[in-house]
């Protein structure tokens, strides 16, 4: 995309076009800078222009745990904020995990057992991070996971405990997705924009796939799409011209 307003329009329509589509989709999110104006954009159109997302149901990729749900930065308060709120999305067609739980590992499994109950995931959004996890599975992650309580990137776990009250000898940590249960998705559409996420963008989607980039596994997925604004996408732009305008294998 040109820009980042052309990046945050186009990403905003993919989701609306997934519900337009199939008006019973489960389409799963992804929280983050990324992410904040697709959602707005959605929202307003939505506002402006309603189209019926009676049947759509909404979770997010991660959610963070041993944190109350009410912290502004737990997933399920940035996705009610940003998108499920305006949209008057009802509560069963909100599927989160708790962010509180005496039983994580059941809870994981209770989370895709929900998903599959309406007929699995349809589109999955993906942001990346710096280091290239999706979700929250870290580099290293097998791609053999199944949805679990991974630990968190350390820079992030900063902020997080920055911003909240949690005790310091509470372990942080963050239930994702595991990489088998997203590439089971219909449909992925990896999002990235800023100049600070090229370098790993270009790792990602030209570079090997290996584990220690877990958003690389993409590359294997046969319906994935990559959204990217110019600053994220300038090194695959190199690679474009380098070949006389080829494209990577895969629709960016
Ligand atoms: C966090 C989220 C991910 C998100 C990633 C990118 O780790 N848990 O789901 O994709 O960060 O965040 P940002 O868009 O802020 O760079």
């Amino acid at each position: 995309m040109p820009n980042e307003a052309a990046f945050d329009r186009t990403a905003g329509w993919r989701i609306i076009r997934q519900i337009l589509e199939k008006s019973d989709s489960v389409i799963g999110l992804s929280t983050g800078q990324t992410t904040i104006n697709m959602h707005r954009i959605v929202s307003h159109i939505y506002t402006q222009y309603p189209f019926d997302v009676s049947r759509v149901t909404f979770f997010n990729v991660d959610e963070l745990t041993n944190l109350p749900r009410e912290y502004a930065g737990s997933c399920y308060s940035m996705i009610m904020d940003q998108l499920v709120g305006p949209l008057g999305i009802a509560e069963e067609n909100f599927i989160m995990p708790p962010t509180l739980s005496e039983d994580f590992q059941a809870e994981c499994r209770l989370f895709e057992e929900r998903l599959a109950a309406r007929g699995g995931a349809d589109l999955q959004m993906l942001g990346i991070g710096a280091n290239g996890h999706i979700g929250i599975n870290q580099p290293g992650t097998s791609f053999e996971s199944e949805t679990w309580v991974s630990p968190m990137d350390p820079d992030f776990e900063a902020r997080v405990r920055r911003e909240t009250q949690v005790p310091e000898d509470t372990i942080l940590g963050g239930l994702t997705r595991g990489i088998k249960d997203i590439m089971h998705t219909r449909k992925l559409i990896l999002v990235a924009k800023g100049a600070h996420k090229a370098d790993i963008v270009a790792k990602a989607i030209l570079g090997p796939v290996i584990t220690a980039i877990p958003a690389s596994v993409v590359q294997l997925h046969p319906n994935c799409e990559i959204l990217l604004d110019a600053a994220a996408g300038i090194h695959i732009e190199q690679w474009r011209k380098e070949r006389g305008g080829a494209s990577p294998d895969r629709e960016i």
